[in-house]
């Protein structure tokens, strides 16, 4: 039977190439998004990938979500928690609605997402758990205590859970991916752009299927002696 993965925020930018890649390896693939109608549509049309709308930062919304994807599909296997955002400000002029959006999207994003599916892994003794972090979260950023914050929290998830999921063969793994070619990356200003890819050694922004073979691997059943751990993608721009 084929594996069932949900992936948030799966219906563009880096979400977008793992829902592609794990259909491409044989997983029956839903991807959630927050309320960009038009390109969840234009997605499911491209990739016949079922799409459901829901708010990530409210439980009780991603708890019906997931309750429906369930019904509808199937028991969730694998989960990749990629929704995210950013709300930058130097820390004097972060306002508190910027810090709590992120923190809502962001780090209680991923707890909204897993702790509704967790149960049935638990019970169905398999499950993968895969949360899309970040280079900022391992090194800090100027501008992005914020987002800094819920990427070094993402971690801080994976490496626990880990160690709870193991014996109910659940993995718990996170990607910090560098700076990536998505609407994300690409709307910061041409020349801040310039700058950061003059910071990373492979001399340029990595593709969204390079983060997705990533999760593809991880989310196999092969990698099931991988736990805990965090892949850096980043084109050598940093080392743990
Ligand atoms: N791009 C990079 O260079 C980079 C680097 C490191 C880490 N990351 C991380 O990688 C992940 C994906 O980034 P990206 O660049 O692909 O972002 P993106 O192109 O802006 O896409 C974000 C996706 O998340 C969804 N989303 C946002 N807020 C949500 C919410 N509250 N509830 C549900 N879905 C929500 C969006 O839905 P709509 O389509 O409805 O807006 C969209 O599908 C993020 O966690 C980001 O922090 C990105």
């Amino acid at each position: 039977m084929a594996r069932i993965a949900l992936v948030t925020g799966g219906s563009r930018g880096i979400g977008a190439a793992i829902s592609k890649a794990l259909k491409a390896q044989g997983c029956t693939v839903v991807a959630t998004y927050a309320g960009n109608d038009e390109a969840a549509a234009k997605f499911t049309e491209e990739t016949g990938i079922k799409t459901y709308k829901w708010n990530v930062g409210d439980y009780d919304e991603s708890k019906a979500g997931i309750e429906k994807v369930e019904s509808e599909v199937g028991p969730i296997d694998i989960v990749v928690a990629n929704a995210g955002i950013t709300r930058d400000a130097p820390f004097h002029k972060m306002t508190p609605q910027q810090w709590n959006e992120v923190i809502d999207t962001n780090l209680t994003g991923v707890f909204n997402t897993v702790h509704p599916i967790w149960p049935g892994m638990r019970e169905r003794k398999f499950g993968r758990v895969i949360v899309i972090s970040s280079i900022n979260g391992q090194k800090g950023q100027f501008a992005q205590v914020n987002y800094a914050a819920t990427k070094a929290g993402d971690l801080g998830i994976v490496k626990s859970l880990a160690q709870e999921g193991a014996r109910a063969g659940i993995t718990a793994n996170a990607i910090c991916p560098g700076y990536i070619a998505t609407e994300m990356v690409m709307a910061v200003p041409e020349k801040v752009r310039e700058s950061i890819i003059g910071q990373i050694p492979a001399g340029r922004l990595g593709e969204p299927e390079e983060i997705a073979r990533c999760v593809a691997f991880l989310a196999s059943d092969d990698a099931g002696f991988i736990n805990g751990s965090t892949i850096s993608a980043n084109g050598g721009q940093f080392f743990v």
